[in-house]
Formats: C-alpha cells, structure tokens, sequence
C-alpha cells in the first residue's frame, strides 16, 4: 500500500486530528512527504482539513474510484491488490492475463469504463464511464474445477449482501446470478475458469454493477436498472466495491470450508426471487415450465415440474 493510501486510510479511520508529527512516526517518513502525499490527496478530490496546531482531519469524498480509494476502503483480503484502468477492453480479459502471469488470488481488477465488456452467452455488457462498476477478481480455489460453478452463487449472495448493507435496498437473486430490482437487471456476473481435469489454475469471478447511471440506452431500458434509480440515491463506488468484497470473504470461506453451497443454502433461497415462483426453464432439449423451489448444495435449481417431479436445472437460465 502506498504512504498516500495508508495516510488516507487512518484520517478516514480517526475521528479527531492528525498532527503531521504523528503521521510522520507512524509511517517513519518526512514532514515534506506527508504534506505531498495530502496535496495529492486534494488534488484527487478529497477534503481534508488542515488546522494549523491541530493537524488534519478527513472531511469526505464524493463518487472516487481510483486504486488509493479503493484500497484504502478495502478491509479483508480480498481486493487488497487493486489493479485500476480508466479505460480498458474487459476487466475479464485483464485479469485472466494477469493470472496468467501468477497474479496472486484476491487481486481485483477494476475499470471505469469497458470498451468490450462481456456478458454471459457471448453477450455484451455495457460499460460507459463515470457511474457503473466494472470488477474482477482472480481466485486460486482448491477445488475441482466440477465445483467452480458455485463461485458464481457465492458472489451473487455477496453482491446481495453489499448493496443491501450499504444503501439499504433489500434486491434479489434471479438464479443462478443475477441481482435484479423490480424485475430489472442491476448487477451481472461472469465467471471464468482456466482447469485441468484434476485442478483450477484460477478463477475470475467478473461483476458488473449498475450503481449511478440515470438513464440507459433503448436497447436495455426495459431490463436494466440501477442503484440510483432504484433508491434515488447516489453511491460512492469504491464503498461499495469494499462491502462486496467484504461479504465475498465470508461467503468464500463458508464454501471452501464445506466444498459445496450447504452452509449458504438457506441465505441464497431466502433472498431469491424465484423462489416459490413459476418458471419457465430454457433448457436446450425444449424448454419447461415448473415451480422454483431453490438451490440445493450444488447450487442446481431444484423446479416442480408436476407434484412431486423434481427436475434439477444444472446451468442455464430461467425467466420469470
Ligand atoms: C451477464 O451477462 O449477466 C454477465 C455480465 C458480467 C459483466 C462484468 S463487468 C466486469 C467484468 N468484465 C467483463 O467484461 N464482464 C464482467
């Protein structure tokens, strides 16, 4: 972490003053150098107050979404290494290489703006700059690669979780990964994998939020929505980079720990919006129409296609 991000991350953290001298023992360096570092901060769009006897004092930041921001809101492991790009292809395709050349798992990458950003089935994802988050995150599971899929629940249930601890919103998971609100889309996902029969070289685990975008192009104004429009709100990015990645950690190790989505059964089921509804499956052999009644441990949708007919939908996609 740079000294501009560690001092960023201790005025947010104290309430009261900073003197100069106390940063300069903290971190062991200058005078001169904690003053750049504050002139930097400023110049990025933070206010803080400097008083004269006193010390500094953070007073706030508006929407920033640069690496120091991030990290320095970031407070588990995950997101920790913040790779950050104003514009970029796909966030997916960073990070992939970067994983290709042994980025360590955690790492996230992140853009304001994708010029290629992808969707799930070959689709595009539409990234424009300023109001949306774009993320990937590299992992290095255990696992078999048989079980990667479930990653995709994982960080569906923690973007679930980030949103509502942040703004309140209580949205839901259309499965297998979807975040909707009012039956409009807000957050996608992509999950990619490099495997061999035997084991994971990594995972990247691609999110797209919807966070402050206004207004949106014709082509997706009738399924796509956003944070802002959903609540009337504005939020700041970076927070709510940091509180997905904070419930990602937790969610994580609960299905490390029991190699499959058992201990996260009852909290993904009870926030799914499927749940106890009629769907139809688009299945590639003809598609059916059954009630959805919720994920078991694989994380497959288990549907009631007749009473007491279960089919398991494995991978796939369902419509309300
Ligand atoms: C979907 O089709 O629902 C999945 C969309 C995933 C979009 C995200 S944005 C960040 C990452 N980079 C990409 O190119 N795609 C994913």
């Amino acid at each position: 972490m740079s000294l501009k991000t560690e001092i960023l991350k201790l005025l947010k953290e104290s309430d009261g003053y900073l003197s100069g001298q106390e940063l300069c023992n903290r971190f062991g360096v200058s005078r001169t150098a904690v003053w750049k570092a504050i002139r930097q901060l400023g110049e990025e769009g933070y206010e803080i107050e400097a008083v004269r006897n006193k010390g500094y004092h953070f007073i706030g930041s508006c929407d920033i979404m640069t690496k120091t921001e991030i990290e320095s809101c970031i407070k588990g492991k995950f997101g920790r290494e913040v790779e950050y790009h104003e514009i970029i292809d796909s966030t997916n395709i960073r990070a992939k290489r970067l994983a290709e050349e042994g980025a360590s798992s955690g790492t996230l990458v992140l853009a304001d703006l994708q010029e290629a950003g992808r969707g799930r089935r070959g689709r595009t994802w539409v990234s424009p700059s300023g109001n949306n988050i774009f993320m990937s995150l590299i992992l290095r599971p255990d696992i078999l690669p048989s079980s990667a899929s479930m990653i995709t629940l994982v960080a569906a249930l923690a973007v679930y979780d980030g949103i509502k601890n942040l703004t309140g919103l209580a949205a839901g998971i259309k499965w297998p990964n979807d975040i909707v609100a009012n039956g409009k889309k807000l957050c996608g996902i992509l999950t990619e994998m490099s495997a061999e029969l035997e084991g994971i070289h990594y995972v990247v685990v691609g999110i797209g939020i919807n966070v402050n975008m206004e207004e949106f192009p014709e082509e997706v104004r009738q399924t796509a929505t956003s944070l802002f429009l959903e609540t009337g709100e504005k939020v700041g990015r970076s927070r709510l980079v940091a509180a997905v990645m904070e419930a990602f950690e937790q969610y994580y190790e609960e299905f490390i720990s029991q190699g499959d989505l058992s201990g996260l059964i009852s909290v993904y089921n009870k926030n799914m919006v499927n749940a106890g509804k009629e769907v139809r499956v688009l299945d590639r052999s003809g598609d059916y129409i059954g009630k959805a009644l919720g994920i078991n441990e694989k994380g497959e949708l288990l549907v009631e296609v007749e009473p007491g007919k279960v089919r398991r939908v494995i991978s796939g996609e369902v419509s309300v």
